[in-house]
């Protein structure tokens, strides 16, 4: 089977959260299934851009709003990523450093998915199936259905993966001219609210649609920024396909991120010197147990609890807490205030690292995931991987992944996303990590646990194939 991905984000091409490991990963374990897996992504002017090799294959032209604009599609040659990665170059608008924080996202969104769709059309031999990840391809269903220049790709299945339901890229209409010309019937299918939005596009467009676990996919049909009614009218095409992780690149024995490689044998030094460089780097106690937090400091990861998660088991508890993330301004202000309380005790990075998130999860003894919302996580499979015991709260794809130690699981669970909460979970913690021998014998248990694509990718594939039969 032929299949093509279209995402804002892969990783290492360009990542800011999830969406981009996932995009880097899947489409590796389905070519490993023996298909044909490519992905369209753009072209960022970046480090992975700057060393890469690549080879143009393709230069167009299309109409955006009142112009024409060329875009140029470049393959990578090299590195090898398992899949092939075709980038959508579009000078100025594409082809910058950062991937959203710019003020003209709603063109950028745009032209990525004209292009692609465009150079799609122009293929010889069509993709069995396109799957488009987030708001930012909720465009490309809708097009294949209804431009009249796409018509070539009306016949083929589109899946619309959700990966977060509360970001819709809403557009207004007065730029409704960007799209290509369309069935004006079928405008209805834009809309939302009186705005173009286009998650609720890609919901309604695409053949299937899924969300990146299965309990996530149960909550949205009761809270989903508004799309909750528009979920439960399309129940019938949704599932939920829990994501897995690329176990190549999160792979303790081999990560070239990490000081020293270490497997379940050797868990117990190996672990010890990722901690010991984290309590010299962030100046905490070695001998205290270690919990971290690692995400976009935002109110769906229950960042803002932080600061009183923080203060109040501090005051009570002797532990060590880290916090590597960035976000919402007040929220940093916050942490960053709190160094100078509990000097020793507590350290936070304000910012992005790949490097020391890797460091985190091969170093610290818990990892906190006080999410109010969280569609999959894979933070908390890195941490198993890793040895590290997540502690988590009760909700989306956390609730599919950790079993509470009292429930001869292997992770801390709670109900609610609040402090106390979290505060409690964090005492059964430090009272686990006691009982050094029962701490331990998690630990080796959790390494064991596989949560890479394989499964997963494979019911995409199951998928894939019923669209193909309805074709
Ligand atoms: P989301 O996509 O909602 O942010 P996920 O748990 O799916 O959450 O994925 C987050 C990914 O981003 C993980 O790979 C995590 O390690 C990484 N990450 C998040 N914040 C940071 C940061 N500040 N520095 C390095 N990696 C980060
Ligand atoms: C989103 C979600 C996160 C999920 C990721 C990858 O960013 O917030 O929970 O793991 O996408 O699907």
């Amino acid at each position: 089977m032929h299949i093509t991905h279209i995402s804002f984000e892969c990783y290492p091409i360009a990542k800011a959260g999830g969406l981009a490991d996932v995009v880097g990963a899947l489409p590796k374990y389905q070519q490993n299934l023996d298909h044909t897996v490519e992905a369209i992504v753009p072209y960022y002017s970046n480090s992975f851009t700057d060393d890469a090799e690549l080879e143009i294959i393709h230069k167009g032209s299309i109409r955006f709003g009142n112009e024409d604009k060329e875009y140029e599609v470049r393959k990578v040659v090299t590195p090898d990523l398992g899949f092939t990665v075709f980038l959508i170059y579009i000078e100025h608008l594409l082809d910058r450093k950062e991937i959203y924080d710019h003020p003209d996202n709603e063109e950028r969104f745009l032209s990525f998915q004209l292009a692609a769709i465009h150079w799609m059309n122009t293929l010889e031999q069509l993709p069995d199936v396109v799957h488009c990840h987030d708001h930012h391809t909720g465009l490309i269903p809708f097009m294949m259905q209804y431009a009249f220049d796409y018509h070539r790709l009306n016949r083929v299945p589109s899946i619309f993966t959700i990966h977060n339901a509360q970001y819709q890229g809403q557009i207004p209409y007065d730029k409704l001219h960007y799209l290509p010309d369309f069935d004006k019937n079928h405008i209805g299918l834009l809309d939302w609210g009186n705005l173009i939005n286009p998650l609720a596009t890609g919901i309604k467009c695409a053949w299937r649609v899924t969300t990146v676990s299965p309990s996530y996919m149960e909550e949205l049909q009761e809270q989903a920024s508004g799309l909750e009614g528009l979920l439960r009218h399309e129940k019938a095409k949704c599932f939920g396909v829990l994501n897995g992780i690329d176990t190549e690149t999160w792979n303790p024995e081999t990560d070239p991120m990490l000081l020293k490689n270490f497997k379940v044998s050797n868990v117990v030094s190996g672990r010890k010197e990722h901690k010991n460089w984290l309590c010299t780097e962030f100046n905490l106690d070695k001998d205290l147990p270690l919990f971290s937090f690692i995400g976009r400091l935002v109110g769906e990861k229950g960042a803002d609890l932080l600061p009183s998660i923080i203060r109040d088991t501090l005051k009570h508890m002797d532990v060590n807490i880290l916090i590597l993330g960035s976000g919402h301004d007040e929220v940093e202000y916050q942490l960053n205030a709190l160094k100078e309380e509990f000097v020793g005790r507590y350290n936070a990075y304000i910012g992005y690292s790949e490097k020391l998130s890797h460091i985190i999860y091969a170093g610290t003894d818990f990892l906190l995931m006080p999410s109010r919302v969280e569609p999959c996580g894979l933070n908390q499979m890195y941490a198993l991987r890793y040895g590290a015991i997540p502690i988590v709260r009760r909700t989306g794809g956390l609730k599919d992944t950790v079993i509470d130690i009292g429930e001869d699981g292997f992770g801390i669970c709670h109900n609610q996303a609040i402090v106390w909460d979290v505060c409690y979970s964090i005492e059964r913690g430090a009272k686990l990590y006691k009982d050094q021998e029962r701490y331990r014998d998690i630990q080796k248990r959790i390494m064991k646990i596989d949560h890479s694509w394989t499964q997963s990718a494979t019911e995409y594939m199951t998928i894939y194939k019923t669209l193909i039969t309805q074709k």
